[in-house]
């Protein structure tokens, strides 16, 4: 099946199966605002705990906090969000589309990378075992020009990113022959800048209105309170500061559902640093943060690390970590080497001593920072890609969501066979006995296929038929999501099946 007709399926399930609606969507909808439903918001929460608990729970030098939304609007003037925190635009001006300059050329980009590796997929079945991709990639003809045309247009690319040069960015699309995917046209506009932060007002006119902004990033809350912290915890250098919190963007290209989105959740941690050490924590946090993507088991070959095309202009390194989603690779999370940027903006703007005194080194600095950011909507994303499967059995087709146990939203069904003999009794039993552990649903209606496919639709991994045979012997059958392997065991045992299967112990022990 197409990539893109896999990814509407998705999104199509996301909102039959309770995941995710339209915001307002009896309104017909407000553009790039999404809202959770009763499954969606447990797998985000377990999201949420699976990246704090690793964070807060596993270093003890990383503790976490929860700023306000609302910040002095000072802030984003000495951050640069006021001045320079913007995206390069161009319209069509046929279509009347707006587009991001830069996505449009990252898209000419994947189209080339794409034509490379189908010649060299084709290649590899062609020859089986016998074939040497390095030697493939050095000598096939098609393979070199397409090679040699990425590389110029990345070069040509990154230094128009870095010199801030829309003009050559402008050029880029036109030479490129880039069309608009709506009217099919190259009748450009040129590029220009767009501030991507929301504002509103504080106070009454009559106190006069202060203008705020609705933050675009959770880390400034960090920064600000970087003082607070150190002293209050008496925290030595290194160590880091963890916050989970809401952020907005006014983003003028929003599409692929959740993957860019105005109103967003960022799980950020800032990692304080001796000047000078930084590079080496940056590579530090780059391993621990891959490994806690693959520990996940969607496969190791789908992620991979992106070099930063431009770096802001606070960094000193930066990477993403990106995903293969269907619509292909696209960054999940940021690794931002933040230098001493922020904090000795803070310094300058708020005209408060931001620094740190190192007992070993006998004196005072302004501390390095290493920054780890993802945002929670797109790791769901991920997530739900990863497991959205669409299987062929004998007879039949399901469709199920193969999330990792520990982060499923409901990790038992219980379901008695028939609605008598005392069946739904002993299953409401199983329940109660069970709920402060687990997240259990009670289902009787429909045949137990039925039920079986339903629960398979909301990815739940473990599912109990109370039948006949329990009233002679207190055992079930207990059936697994993936395998749809089915195994009798005593009602007493249920709870340490699935507690191991299920328990974020198990996962972190991987790590
Ligand atoms: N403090 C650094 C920072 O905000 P970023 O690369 O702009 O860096 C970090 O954002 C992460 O936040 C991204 O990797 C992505 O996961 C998420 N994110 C950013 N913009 C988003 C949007 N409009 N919708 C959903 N997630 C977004």
């Amino acid at each position: 099946m197409a990539q893109d007709d896999v990814f509407k399926k998705l999104v199509a399930h996301c909102k039959e199966y309770g995941y995710v609606f339209q915001s307002s969507e009896i309104y017909d909808g407000l553009g790039a605002v999404y809202d959770y439903g009763q499954y969606g918001v447990e797998l985000k929460n377990n999201i949420k705990k699976y990246w704090w608990d690793s964070m807060v729970l596993l270093h003890e030098n990383v503790v976490g906090i929860d700023s306000a939304i609302f910040m002095h609007p000072t802030i984003w003037k000495a951050s640069g969000h006021v001045d320079a925190f913007n995206d390069p635009l161009i319209d069509n001006k046929d279509s009347k589309k707006r587009y991001r300059a830069d996505v449009l050329i990252e898209e000419q980009l994947a189209k080339i990378e794409d034509k490379i590796n189908k010649e060299v997929e084709k290649a590899a079945k062609r020859f089986g075992d016998s074939f040497n991709e390095q030697q493939f990639r050095e000598t096939n003809q098609r393979v070199i020009e397409n090679q040699q045309k990425w590389d110029n247009l990345h070069t040509r690319f990154a230094k128009a990113l870095n010199d801030g040069n829309l003009d050559e960015l402008r050029q880029i699309i036109v030479d490129e022959e880039v069309v608009c995917p709506v009217s099919g046209t190259r009748n450009w506009t040129e590029v220009r800048q767009f501030n991507l932060m929301f504002s509103t007002e504080m106070g009454s006119t009559a106190d006069g209105a202060q203008k705020i902004y609705l933050r675009p990033e959770t880390a400034q809350g960090i920064f600000v309170n970087y003082m607070n912290v150190q002293k209050t915890g008496r925290m030595k250098i290194p160590f880091g500061i963890a916050q989970i919190g809401k952020a907005f963007r006014n983003e003028i290209v929003a599409r692929q559902f959740i993957f860019r989105m105005r109103e967003f959740e960022q799980m950020e941690m800032q990692f304080f640093v001796k000047p000078g050490t930084e590079l080496d924590w940056f590579e530090h946090w780059k391993t621990i943060r891959m490994n806690w993507h693959k520990t996940l088991g969607f496969g190791d070959e789908n992620y991979r690390f992106h070099v930063h095309e431009k770096l802001a202009h606070y960094a000193n390194a930066a990477v993403d970590v990106e995903y293969r989603f269907p619509f292909g690779f696209k960054e999940v999370e940021g690794i931002h080497s933040r230098t001493d940027f922020d904090l000795s903006q803070h310094e300058k703007f708020s005209g408060k001593k931001i620094r740190y005194f190192d007992p070993e080194l006998n004196e005072s600095y302004v501390p390095f920072v290493v920054e780890t950011s993802i945002g929670v909507d797109r790791m769901f994303l991920q997530v739900i890609s990863a497991a959205y499967c669409e299987e062929q059995l004998e007879n039949d087709m399901r469709v199920v969501l193969k999330i990792p146990p520990v982060l499923a939203p409901v990790k038992l069904a219980v379901l008695p066979l028939v609605k008598k003999d005392g069946l739904p009794e002993i299953a409401r039993e199983i329940i109660d006995d069970l709920k402060f552990d687990f997240n259990c649903q009670y289902d009787e209606k429909d045949s137990i296929g039925k039920r079986y496919r339903r629960q398979d639709a909301i990815g739940t991994p473990f599912c109990v038929t109370v039948d006949n045979q329990t009233l002679e012997d207190n055992t079930v059958t207990i059936r697994y999501r993936d395998t749809m392997a089915q195994e009798r065991v005593a009602i007493s045992q249920i709870g340490s099946i699935i507690g191991k299967q299920v328990s974020y112990k198990t996962l972190f022990a991987r790590l």
